[in-house]
């Protein structure tokens, strides 16, 4: 249905263009006078693309589907969506965005949270939604994924035939666009992050070229890409590495306490990450949000212990939170794919709803919780969603995955430079969108950092890449041995002299 959708429109769109409402050509004042109109770019680029391949303009109802963003404050600026269908399509498009001094911009799940992304200006965005091959190699060792994939396909593709490997924890988003950061979810205590499970990349380049990238072939952009790829190309395939299933359940404990119990449950928490060598059985999750099934006045703090096995061997790692005396507990017993949705992380549940609002996402690193200074984070998380409604859909992630696979990765091999950390707090001011709070959020977001830096002992800022907001210290995000920058820099110069890949928190 879609493809023919596609098709029609396409063809719609190149022989009887007029009859498509859409808004005034686009003028604008800082780019190559020569860029097309419309209806040039129906006759140029619509007729060099494949025959799956679609043109949307503003105005028309698959053109905002393709824009709409889990985010709505994020908004990069398009005058173009091309859907494309093969890897020349993307190759073509990035050519001819070339030519025109034309912004582009590859989109797959639009789940990207940093502000840089709303830097595109008069862009073309390369929607990527119907690269979405997943195929099983013969041997069961390998996959070959299509580069706009996201996690719930995936995960489920590869359970049908006993497998698994690395994703992230929440079916909506982009594999890809996780992974050319890092990748976190629930099974990397096994198989380590995302990118550690990329074998190798198809990928389009700032000049429209096609490069083979592995380990063996253009070795220097393996290694940037698997941490900093976004800066470096688009990724049309990839092959990735994949694993028989560990177990065939997967046990959930949700527990959520009262403000009072917070420090006891931190400190508990410290005992189970034990300073990253937490076994890769288990994962603990924290919430700080409201929940109005406790109450509709104060938030409260929601520990999920996830155990790789049965609710019987998940016992000691969850019976000393259930000595605290949780407000409430549930437990799930069920099918990795499944596990998804007993988180309430499921593609169809309220988190994976697009738009879901305004949002920022400001990321911290840490090794271990300064319990009284996540006591006042509660607090300072508290006072503003209780004072403000506009802002009470906001919440903070504090999420403790296993990480034996990520440490047993060598951390010079590749460009993702946080493998010390061992818990990664997301803070995220979400707001009603037009109400007009992005400063608010800003100011907020920036103390929240702020507070959780003043108990690291030094430690300095660690951003990953896919939560960053986008004004963090490179080195934040891309490491602080002086080496990893130089690196980075000198290889965006060698591959996108010209600095088209910048929209994704870019190495400048
Ligand atoms: C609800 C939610 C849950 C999340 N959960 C996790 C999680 O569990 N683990 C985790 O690690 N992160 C998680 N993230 C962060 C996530 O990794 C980033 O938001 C990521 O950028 C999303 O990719 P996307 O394709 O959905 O977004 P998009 O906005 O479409 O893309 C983000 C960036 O990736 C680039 N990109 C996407 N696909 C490609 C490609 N094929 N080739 C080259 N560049 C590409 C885009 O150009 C863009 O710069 C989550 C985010 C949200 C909003
Ligand atoms: C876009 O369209 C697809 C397919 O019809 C649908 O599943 C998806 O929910 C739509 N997304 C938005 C944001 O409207
Ligand atoms: C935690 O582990 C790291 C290595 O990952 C080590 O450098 C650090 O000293 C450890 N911290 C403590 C408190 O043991
Ligand atoms: C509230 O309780 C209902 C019924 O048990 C459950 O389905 C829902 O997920 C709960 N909401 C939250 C936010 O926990």
């Amino acid at each position: 249905m879609a493809t023919m959708l596609s098709i029609l429109s396409l063809v719609l769109g190149l022989l009887s263009f007029q009859a498509i409402a859409v808004p005034t050509p686009f003028h604008p004042r800082d780019v190559s006078p020569a860029l097309p109109n419309q209806r040039a770019l129906q006759n140029e680029i619509g007729r060099s693309l494949s025959k799956k391949a679609a043109l949307y303009f503003p105005g028309q109802p698959e053109y905002k589907n393709l824009t709409t963003r889990w985010a709505e404050n994020i908004s990069p600026g398009f005058f173009v969506t091309v859907e494309v269908g093969t890897e020349d399509d993307v190759a073509t498009t990035v050519k001819f965005a070339r030519k025109y001094n034309i912004d582009f911009l590859a989109i797959s799940r639009g789940h990207g949270t940093t502000k840089t992304l709303s830097t595109v200006k008069n862009g073309i965005q390369i929607n990527l939604r119907q690269l979405q091959e997943i195929t099983v190699a013969a041997d069961g060792k390998t996959a070959t994924l299509g580069g706009g994939v996201y996690n719930d396909n995936v995960v489920n593709a590869l359970h049908a035939k006993g497998k698994s490997s690395g994703s992230g924890a929440a079916g909506c988003v982009g594999l890809v666009g996780a992974g050319l950061g890092g990748g976190y979810g629930r099974y990397e205590g096994f198989y380590g992050l995302v990118l550690d499970n990329i074998i190798d990349m198809n990928v389009i380049m700032a000049d429209g070229s096609k490069k083979f990238v592995s380990a063996t072939s253009n070795p220097d952009l393996y290694w940037a890409m698997r941490g900093a790829g976004h800066n470096f190309g688009i990724v049309t395939k990839l092959t990735y590495r994949i694993h028989d299933e560990i177990s065939p359940t997967w046990y959930l404990n949700t527990m959520i306490f009262k403000q009072d119990k917070i420090q006891p449950v931190f400190k508990q928490l410290n005992k189970l990450i034990a300073n990253g060598t937490m076994p890769a059985r288990v994962i603990n999750y924290a919430l700080f949000a409201f929940n109005p099934n406790i109450s509709t006045t104060e938030p409260v703090i929601t520990i999920n212990i996830f155990y790789v096995g049965s609710a019987q061997d998940a016992k000691p790692y969850v019976q000393p939170f259930l000595d605290l005396k949780p407000v409430s507990t549930r437990s799930f017993t069920t099918s990795y794919p499944d596990i998804f949705y007993a988180a309430g992380t499921g593609l169809n549940d309220f988190v994976c709803q697009e738009p879901i609002g305004s949002a920022y996402l400001y990321p911290m690193g840490l090794q271990t919780y300064n319990v009284p200074v996540i006591a006042q984070l509660f607090q300072l998380y508290a006072d503003k969603v209780k004072s403000n409604p506009d802002f009470s859909g906001s919440n903070v992630m504090l999420e403790g995955y296993s990480l034996g696979a990520v440490k047993a990765v060598d951390p010079a091999s590749t460009a993702f430079a946080h493998r010390d950390d061992n818990i990664l707090v997301g803070f995220l001011p979400r707001w009603t969108p037009g109400a007009n709070l992005e400063r608010e959020a800003e100011e907020w977001g920036t103390k929240a950092r702020t507070l959780v830096q003043s108990g690291t002992n030094g430690r300095p800022l660690s951003a990953y890449v896919n939560y960053a907001h986008g004004d963090e210290p490179l080195e934040a995000v891309y490491g602080y041995e002086p080496w990893r920058l130089a690196r980075l820099r000198k290889l965006k110069k060698r591959y996108d002299p010209d600095f088209k890949f910048r929209f994704y928190n870019p190495i400048r």
